[in-house]
């Protein structure tokens, strides 16, 4: 074999082996390997691609983690076009629908296969030889954007399809992109701790991850696609059923949700029994979708120029409630953006009261044209927070005026300020404005910060009204007469206090890195830039270039790093937290190997033990040479079973042949 053959066949195994762990994981919810792992093989692979870019191939799962930038998504025309479904939101209407069907197939007898219908975005995707070449949205139907880019980098789109199957030469799969309802508040919480307002809905957040331009950030934003149906000229298949199966074996992500009903009766027991079990799915579905079996009888039932005959949606209702805008009252967070809420005659939504919604910034409300006194309608979707989605215009009084978004800051009178493209409007007032200040020393102390749990949101406001505190360093000089002579503290809450603050001083440097507050710096990006730059004046000398030369760190974060040091306040505060004995320097965890007794044996541990915490057991197999995994399969050696294990576990162990050991025979073989 040549050099250049031996290269291209490392390439080739390792390419199969990451394809095989990434189906594993994403597929089937099993992982063989830690992440760690996971992420040295494909980093290995990145570097001999780097290397040898002539080998690079267009389905490498390297293409996962995105290195693309999109400046304009070129236009393309659907094979075939992408149409939409009529819709139903009643079960009279299906009931009249089978009628339809019926009448028109004569007197053949006919399937359904019902699928729950997903609250995401609308995708095709082209199949080439079994490799995916392009990806487009719906767009008008006809045509669309190609963001095929954007679409290599999500986990659960095969780049090319199991080796050993039968698949036509050219086909078309049509799906649904979504974020898992996880996902989508990972990234909330992500964007408030930076300061940002929140995302409205996955649905939202996934149409606008597509459309980024930078596929690195798509890569992060793990996004998921369901498939649910085939296109193509002569395929081997005669119905939906089969197309399902099919895209299943080729390795394509279909939801096992769908079910063949054999009457109308059955379609509308599938819509019952899923009306409340859709709420414990990880993503979004606002409805099911009905769809005849056989494809020869879709051929015959045909299509109007807008949707199917063959196919019909049925809605679930979303919450929905009208009720008295009473007021609009605006909010300023610690970055000093200014929020208007809507304050709302109490109304039953969902099963809670609701009185307030989000009513997120000045273009929503013109969008929403409301006015104080008016009927709004207000929905509970994907959001935690309820949201106004439009106002009743027929009760609207003939005295109401237009709403007017305020020019000054409700709390500290400063003019308010709104950049050329933001929606948002800002406070300028940074070190005087109250809610900015006391929003600065409650991130600070947050669980993922410094947690202090000692101090909570009125502590904070006494300390700020009787002018102890007006920075987070502020706290760290509190003495026992100044906490003790606060409304309501006695010596013991006083103490507890204290200590709570003192306590502090013993987070991590990324848990620091985050509390200081640098605008765009959250919690993950925190712990990125203390693990690259290991102390706080390592980053602050930091150039921008070698900011945004660390993986997952973009100009604006670098922008926004360089912009805190160079203000003299701000050295200024770092210097008195400095002086207060805070960390700002990594700890390096030095390994402990304290034998080799497990060295080559693989361990799962499950349930509750009596001698040792579930990360001390884990720790305990580490530091002895044993290496922990997550999952049940045939790379396990042991399961240590504690109390409480689920049967499920066992059963599986068993099946697998997997030695299951209590905690004290782990004990024995430790201390052997
Ligand atoms: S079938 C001919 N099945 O709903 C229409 N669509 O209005 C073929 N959707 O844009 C669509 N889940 O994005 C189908 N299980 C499912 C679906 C589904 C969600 C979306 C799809 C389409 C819209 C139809």
């Amino acid at each position: 074999m040549s050099t250049e053959e031996a290269i291209q066949k490392e390439l080739e195994e390792l390419r199969e082996k990451i394809n095989y762990y990434n189906d594993l994981y994403y597929q089937q919810s099993i992982s063989e390997i830690s992440d760690y792992e996971f992420d040295m093989l494909l980093e290995k692979l990145i570097a001999l691609e780097k290397k040898y870019p002539q080998f690079r191939t267009p389905d490498s799962p390297t293409q996962r983690v995105g290195g693309t930038i999109t400046k304009v998504f070129e236009t393309v025309e659907h094979r075939y076009p992408m149409l939409s479904l009529a819709n139903s939101y009643s079960k009279e209407d299906l009931v009249d629908f089978d009628k339809r069907v019926a009448k028109l197939l004569g007197s053949e007898t006919y399937d359904y296969i019902c699928e729950l219908k997903f609250d995401g975005v609308a995708i095709s995707l082209t199949y080439e030889n079994g490799q995916l070449s392009q990806a487009v949205t719906r767009g008008d139907g006809m045509r669309g954007d190609n963001i095929t880019a954007n679409a290599r980098t999500i986990r659960t789109i095969p780049l090319r399809l199991k080796k050993n199957m039968e698949f036509p030469a050219l086909f078309e799969v049509r799906g649904e992109v979504l974020m898992a309802k996880k996902e989508f508040q990972r990234i909330n919480l992500e964007r408030e701790d930076i300061g940002e307002t929140p995302l409205a809905n996955p649905r939202n957040a996934t149409s606008g991850t597509l459309k980024m331009q930078d596929s690195t950030v798509v890569s992060q934003r793990r996004l998921n696609c369901f498939l649910y149906g085939m296109l193509g000229e002569n395929l081997p298949i005669q119905s939906h059923q089969e197309a399902l199966e099919k895209l299943n074996q080729i390795g394509f992500n279909i939801s096992p949700t769908y079910r063949k009903c054999k009457d109308i009766t059955e379609v509308l027991d599938y819509i019952n029994e899923w009306e409340t079990k859709r709420e414990t799915l990880p993503v979004e579905t606002d409805g099911i979708v009905i769809k005849v079996n056989s494809y020869g009888q879709q051929d015959r039932l045909g299509a109007t120029a807008k949707s199917p005959r063959w196919a019909i949606s049925y809605k679930y209702k979303a919450e929905s409630a009208q009720t008295l805008l009473k007021d609009v009252i605006f909010q300023v967070g610690r970055t000093g953006s200014v929020t208007p809420v809507a304050l709302l005659k109490p109304v039953q939504l969902a099963g809670t009261t609701v009185k307030r919604a989000s009513l997120h910034n000045a273009n929503e409300i013109k969008r929403l044209n409301i006015r104080i006194g008016d009927q709004v309608y207000v929905e509970k979707g994907g959001e935690i927070i309820p949201k106004v989605t439009g106002v009743n215009l027929d009760l609207r009084k003939e005295d109401s005026v237009p709403f007017e978004f305020i020019t000054n800051c409700p709390e500290c009178g400063t003019l308010l300020e709104r950049k050329p493209g933001e929606a948002n409007h800002y406070c300028p007032n940074q070190n005087n404005c109250p809610p900015q200040i006391k929003g600065r020393i409650e991130h600070f102390i947050q669980r993922r910060a410094m947690n202090i749990d000692s101090l909570g949101e009125k502590t904070i406001e006494q300390l700020f009204k009787n002018q102890l505190v007006k920075t987070p360093a502020d706290l760290y000089k509190l003495n026992f007469d100044q906490v003790f002579q606060l409304e309501g503290f006695k010596q013991q809450s006083t103490n507890k206090l204290l200590k709570g603050i003192s306590d502090s001083k013993k987070m991590p440097f990324e848990n620091v890195l985050f509390a200081i507050g640098i605008r765009y710096v959250g919690r993950t990006v925190a712990e990125k830039l203390a693990r690259q730059f290991k102390n706080i004046d390592n980053l602050a000398k930091a150039s921008f270039l070698e900011l945004t030369a660390v993986p997952e760190i973009g100009e604006r974060i670098a922008w926004s790093v360089n912009n805190f040091f160079e203000s003299e306040d701000n050295k200024h505060y770092i210097e008195e937290l400095k002086k207060a004995g805070l960390n700002f320097e990594i700890e390096e965890k030095e390994e402990i190997r304290k034998s080799n007794k497990l060295e080559g044996s693989t361990f799962l541990v499950s349930g509750v033990f009596q001698s040792y915490s579930r990360d001390g057991i884990k720790e305990a197999i580490t530091e002895n040479g044993g290496k922990v995994l997550s999952s049940i399969s045939s790379k396990l050696n042991f399961l240590i079973a504690g109390d409480k294990m689920g049967p499920a576990k066992k059963v599986k162990a068993e099946k697998l042949g997997v030695k299951i050991i209590s905690e004290e025979q782990f004990t024995e073989m430790i201390n052997r």
